[in-house]
């Protein structure tokens, strides 16, 4: 079910248009941690301790994973929960069950295995995974390597739970002393500032973004058990938590039932998704202001805004009061990052990818969400997830499932960087403008210039009368 309704964008994209190749990352253990610390300012290393991330042109970021004695290249994927790779895996044990692992766009099918699992040296012995035939499609020695939480795992569901829970679960359950969590720290390829292409880490943080332990937790807001399987990492944005780039508020209503203040939005974080996925009203709102921006259709991505390239777009998010703003190199995507030739925008600038994109699939009657935060969004954000109360978990004090995110994108370092990479060092953002309002046009507007005409009548009237009292004063004067 989770899969269903919920397919990896980044499969669809990456499969599609065959960006899954040429991957070469090296195994790093955690030992890579504290020898390697770097402050991120001047930051020059693409590595800052974790496992090593390959980011493959802001679109997939995917970890070099031993099983049995292969190295393997598996997409990161918060927003699926099994472990499956594309070719023979040796030495390896076939358990006799076979499973399927349903994805929106796509279904792979196999025999479900066991072997011994490194994911950046932590070791699981006979590690369940699905085998599936390498193709086109689904080249050898790559996979995908779910870090969801166990409920939506389905090859735990349709080979038993014991043997088959998820790679996190394993690794958590050989050490109850160790805290149950992942972090995850996105890379972004054009940042002229910021060199690390990304990494992971299992029950430790990394040095540099030590501070993540002391932001605030985010409760996972927790599903119906009738829909355990659809659980994802999922959070609400605070109230009137998105300010779009004219600085105002978008506004915004939850479809999400039993939430109880209908403004927030749940948002589910998913790194297998290359654009998020927001409702269309608040990605008109963050888009539809531009000169030249222009809603389209594309054939294998579906509908987004093209908006100017030079255009800088600032969004800022907030979660339990506290700002997160989006890179504007985040906010718009290249066309060829997604092997799209070039786009020419309604005034024939060179056009990039709103990548905050209008729902491509249906959630359903009852979504249990309201937008999926991709790579676009985790670029800004070192981000924790704790495993804690998820059925069948270690609890840790009874607390979790929770989120932590630290921001890690400073606004002025962020616009400098746009204009280094977007605008060849000139910063020509102020001279472009934005359109009116559409929404705001038919509402607002109005009754300003009710306000603004009863104001100029009441000024013509007092001046009247003051030039009135003037004159006869005058002539008082000249009478007298
Ligand atoms: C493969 O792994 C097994 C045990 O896991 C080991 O005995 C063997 O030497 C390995 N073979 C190669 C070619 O590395
Ligand atoms: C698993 O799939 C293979 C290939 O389709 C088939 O030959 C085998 O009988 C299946 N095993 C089970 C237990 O269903
Ligand atoms: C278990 O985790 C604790 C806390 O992180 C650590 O000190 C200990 O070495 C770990 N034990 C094993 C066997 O890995
Ligand atoms: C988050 O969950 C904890 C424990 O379940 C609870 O005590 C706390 O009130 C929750 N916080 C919010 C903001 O809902
Ligand atoms: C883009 O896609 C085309 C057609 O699928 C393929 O031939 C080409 O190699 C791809 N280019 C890149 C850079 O991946
Ligand atoms: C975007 O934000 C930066 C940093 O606050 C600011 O300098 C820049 O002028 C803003 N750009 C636009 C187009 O609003
Ligand atoms: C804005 O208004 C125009 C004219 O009423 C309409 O054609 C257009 O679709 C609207 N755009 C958005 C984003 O609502």
């Amino acid at each position: 079910m989770l899969g269903t309704t919920f397919v990896s964008f980044v499969l669809y994209t990456s499969f599609l248009f065959g960006l899954s190749q040429a991957l070469h990352i090296q195994v790093r253990g955690r030992s890579s941690l504290s020898s390697n610390r770097v402050f991120r300012r001047e930051s020059t290393s693409r590595e800052i301790g974790g496992l090593t991330l390959d980011n493959t042109a802001d679109v997939s970021y995917y970890a070099e994973i031993l099983l049995g004695n292969q190295t393997f290249q598996v997409l990161i994927d918060t927003g699926s929960s099994d472990l499956w790779v594309a070719g023979e895996v040796s030495p390896s044990t076939d358990t006799g069950f076979n499973a399927s692992i349903q994805y929106a766009a796509n279904a792979v099918g196999g025999p479900v295995k066991e072997a011994r699992l490194n994911l950046g040296g932590h070791i699981v012995e006979d590690q369940a995974f699905l085998q599936i035939p390498p193709d086109e499609a689904n080249e050898e020695g790559t996979g995908i390597l779910g870090l969801g939480p166990g409920s939506g795992s389905f090859i735990a569901t349709q080979f038993g739970k014991i043997g088959g829970v998820t790679v996190l679960e394993r690794i958590f359950q050989q050490n109850i002393s160790a805290p149950p969590f992942m972090t995850i720290l996105l890379g972004r390829t054009k940042d002229p500032t910021d060199f690390f292409t990304g990494s992971i880490t299992v029950a430790e943080v990394l040095e540099e973004y030590h501070d993540i332990l002391n932001v605030a937790k985010l409760n996972v807001t927790k599903v119906p058990d009738t829909l355990l399987d659809e659980q994802h990492h999922q959070i609400l944005l605070d109230p009137d938590g998105i300010v779009g780039p004219d600085g105002k508020t978008i506004p915004f209503v939850t479809d999400v039932e039993g939430t109880e203040n209908k403004k927030q939005a749940t948002v589910v974080l998913d790194s297998g998704f290359t654009l998020p996925q927001v409702p269309r009203t608040v990605s008109d709102a963050i888009y539809s202001r531009f000169y030249g921006s222009e809603f389209v259709q594309i054939k294998g991505l579906g509908g987004v805004w093209i908006v100017p390239c030079e255009q800088e777009v600032n969004v800022t998010f907030s979660f339990a009061g506290k700002e997160y703003p989006i890179h504007p190199l985040d906010m718009t995507m290249h066309p060829s990052n997604v092997n799209l030739s070039d786009i020419s925008t309604a005034n024939g600038e060179m056009g990039c990818l709103g990548t905050f994109q209008p729902f491509t699939y249906d959630k359903g009657r009852t979504p249990s969400y309201d937008m999926v935060f991709g790579m676009a969004f985790m670029r800004n954000v070192y981000s924790l997830f704790n495993y804690g109360g998820y059925s069948g978990n270690t609890d840790e004090e009874g607390i979790g499932p929770y989120v932590q995110l630290l921001s890690i994108t400073d606004r002025a370092e962020a616009h400098s960087d746009f204009v280094t990479a977007r605008l060849g060092g000139i910063d020509t953002t102020g001279s472009r403008g934005l359109k009116k309002a559409n929404n705001s046009g038919s509402g607002r507007t109005p009754m300003f210039l009710y306000i603004v005409a009863v104001v100029v009548v009441i000024a013509v009237l007092i001046a009247g009368a003051v030039l009135f009292v003037l004159r006869r004063r005058r002539r008082r004067r000249r009478l007298g």
